[in-house]
């Protein structure tokens, strides 16, 4: 009997790690819903949308960036709207959030934008039509008016969350559970565990009850004055999909309906351009530094005094340096290459023996 569990546990490890999963009974149309998001989050979506539509279910996906998957069973639109790009985050740098203020500008006006788009307005009014939804859990509380008594999943892009894990009813101990704005080394001493508990209330009453959710359920409830509160919708998620694992993470006692996809999205590297691979090789026993600071951070955003302080520092190493900068840089030094774009997954996985 024992024995008989493992078996059929090894067989269903090996078919979900090999992908070969009976087919399943039924094709569903799903809806994925991430309007405000940066390029980082839709990659971790395109995975599981992939996925989803390998297995023959018909996935629509609604983001703010241009097509990205050719999949026949994928429509990918975006909803147009610029609101939620080229912010300049070293603005925010003094903020007390870390950034969390500049959403205090933008998403109350998505919010008011967003139903008046006439794609978004169609999807809306047919949304009965969809058996379940997938929403990026982080910034898009915007998406909750199609949730209502409908199944729904949510990812968390940026890991664990304690604030939805929270909505799920599995309150995180914050004597170790760090919040998404700050982290202390481990173990806490008392002091670090007092701080983080305040951090912890600060920021879900900041967002949650004082200023960034109510901003936008004045701007839904003009819209959809029948629908019941944001928070509430949120309340009937079904499934927390979370992009982190306890292998490069923190170990966390977590709820069956919350499980960790972190890595989800990597996938074997690509051979490198020729001339970034001749870069790399061409480095020697010295190696190679990468520096990139992500995609919703343009190079030209970088204050000068920050730029000037890299090439000072980049000058005097041994290695070389690629950075992903957009952009013309002056007195860029000889062990530094200047690029608008990296594959980064190839450029991370790539194999070399210096
Ligand atoms: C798309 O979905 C159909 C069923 O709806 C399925 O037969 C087909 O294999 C899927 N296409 C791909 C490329 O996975
Ligand atoms: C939550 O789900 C239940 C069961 O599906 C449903 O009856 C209820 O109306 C839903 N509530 C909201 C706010 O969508």
């Amino acid at each position: 009997m024992f024995l008989a569990g493992i078996y059929v546990m090894v067989v269903t490890l090996a078919a979900v790690v090999t992908g070969d999963l009976d087919p399943p009974e039924k094709h569903y149309k799903i809806l994925v819903l991430l309007p405000v998001s940066s390029h980082s989050h839709k990659n971790v979506f395109i995975p599981l949308a992939e996925a989803l539509a390998d297995r023959g279910h018909q996935v629509t996906m609604l983001s703010n960036s241009p097509k990205s998957t050719n999949h026949p069973n994928i429509t990918d639109i975006s909803h147009g709207l610029q609101h939620f790009q080229n912010i300049n985050m070293f603005e925010y740098k003094d903020d007390w959030t870390t950034g969390f203020t500049m959403f205090e500008k933008v998403l109350p006006v998505i919010a008011r934008d967003f139903y008046k788009v006439p794609l978004v307005k169609e999807l809306y009014e047919r949304r009965k039509e969809f058996d379940l939804f997938i929403v990026d859990h982080a910034f898009n509380e915007v998406v909750y008016p199609f949730l209502h008594q409908a199944p729904f999943i949510m990812v968390s892009t940026p890991g664990t969350d304690y604030r939805q894990s929270a909505v799920l009813g599995n309150v995180m101990n914050p004597a170790y559970v760090p919040s998404q704005s700050l982290d202390f080394s481990r173990p806490y001493s008392i002091w670090h565990r007092f701080l983080n508990t305040l951090i912890h209330i600060a920021f879900a009453v900041y967002w949650r009850n004082w200023n960034i959710v109510p901003q936008l359920q004045k701007e839904i409830s003009a819209q959809f004055p029948e629908l019941p509160p944001l928070l509430e919708l949120e309340r009937n998620m079904s499934l927390a999909l979370m992009n982190t694992h306890f292998s490069i993470g923190i170990p966390l006692p977590l709820l069956p309906s919350q499980v960790e996809v972190g890595a989800m999205h990597c996938r074997p590297a690509n051979p490198l351009p020729q001339e970034l691979e001749s870069w790399i090789t061409g480095a020697g026993s010295s190696g190679v530094i990468y520096f990139n600071l992500g995609s919703f951070s343009r190079g030209s955003y970088m204050p000068v005094q920050y730029r000037d302080v890299f090439l000072q520092a980049f000058r005097r190493l041994p290695q070389r340096v690629v950075w992903k900068y957009e952009g013309e840089l002056k007195n860029v030094p000889d062990n530094v290459m200047i690029t608008n774009w990296v594959p980064q997954q190839d450029i991370l996985g790539i194999k070399t023996t210096f």
